[in-house]
């Protein structure tokens, strides 16, 4: 089958077209899917750097991207969840940026009815770390106010949505020119972080969704904080004892797979509670040029590349 992979690690350069990757069949408790759609994720240049070796070490070659929508093509022994025809979106590690792709069940659920086979690619990775970010480690209730980083990016554009469905005050970041789609969205506040330092306009949130790394956003997240709040990190090491002292809690939250997770977030996105934002769709020859935009860190929502054509 045809499956975009690297065989070495490093950058873009290294990503190529096969046209004879292996079929994968699945295992017992696994799927194997026809894919429609695969998701652009900052995890794809990292796993392809080899910077999250020591974490998710990859066999090569390996297929790009942990996500996809498509066709449920064929059942691995003990699967009861799923029949052959239905169109799921879910998490693979095993690569997804191919003909066919396979997944564990508890990774899957059926797909949004109201969202296209390619389109529902956009939702499963940023959707759930969103949600388990904002509910499972930080808990966030109604009426509690709360500050998401890169607002705009695909984790931000859920997290804000998911953060107003629960009733919570929020507070973006984003270059202005996202500004407009950050309050169509739901954002009771927005700030430009080309030119406002967020620190110097924001006090007293009950949680930071931390998104943009280093110890310096790490310090100045923890300065927004009001005494007991909570720092969550996805994207680098969170400062536990620096907060600890102040009073404040950190904690990093890596994203785990969740079926019913996906079947509520589903339901959100079915009831128009949730609306995904798709950059674009890009058909498969331009899934290199697709990726290399996506390491650049400024694309609005979320990149799907349309293996189909
Ligand atoms: N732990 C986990 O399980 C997990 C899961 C998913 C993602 N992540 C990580 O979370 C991070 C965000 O992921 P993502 O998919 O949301 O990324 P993304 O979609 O690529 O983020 C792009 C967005 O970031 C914004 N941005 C860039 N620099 C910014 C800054 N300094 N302040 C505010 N906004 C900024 C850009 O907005 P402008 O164009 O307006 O600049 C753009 O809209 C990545 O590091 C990713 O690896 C972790």
């Amino acid at each position: 089958m045809k499956a975009l992979r690297f065989h070495q690690f490093g950058g873009p350069e290294v990503l190529q077209f096969d046209e004879d990757a292996p079929v994968p069949e699945p295992a017992e408790g696994q799927i194997q899917v026809r894919v429609s759609g695969a998701g652009v994720n900052p995890v794809d240049w990292k796993l392809r750097e080899g910077y999250l070796q020591a974490y998710f070490p990859v066999d090569l070659p390996a297929t790009v991207s942990w996500e996809f929508s498509g066709t449920v093509s064929k059942l691995g022994a003990g699967v009861t969840q799923f029949e052959v025809g239905d169109e799921v979106y879910g998490h693979s590690r095993y690569g997804t940026m191919a003909e066919y792709t396979v997944a564990d069940v508890v990774g899957v659920a059926k797909k949004p009815f109201s969202m296209d086979l390619p389109d529902a690619a956009s939702v499963p990775m940023c959707a759930t770390t969103a949600y388990q970010a904002l509910f499972d480690v930080a808990g966030l209730k109604a009426g509690q106010r709360v500050l998401v980083q890169a607002a705009a990016g695909g984790v931000g554009t859920f997290a804000v949505q998911l953060a107003k469905w629960k009733g919570a005050y929020v507070i973006g970041t984003a270059s202005a020119k996202n500004h407009h789609l950050l309050q169509e969205i739901g954002c009771d506040e927005v700030i430009d972080y080309r030119t406002t330092p967020y620190e110097t306009v924001v006090k007293d949130v009950d949680v930071v969704l931390e998104s943009v790394g280093g110890d310096e956003n790490m310090r100045k997240s923890l300065s927004v904080l009001k005494p007991g709040g909570i720092l969550v990190s996805i994207s680098s090491a969170q400062p536990t004892e620096e907060a600890e002292a102040q009073g404040k809690r950190a904690e990093y939250c890596f994203m785990q797979q969740n079926s019913s997770q996906l079947t509520i977030i589903a339901n959100l996105i079915q009831d128009l509670k949730v609306r995904p934002v798709i950059d674009t769709v890009v058909p498969f020859h331009e899934a290199v040029e697709a990726e290399k935009e996506n390491q650049e860190g400024h694309v609005v929502g979320k990149m799907v590349v349309d293996v189909r054509r």
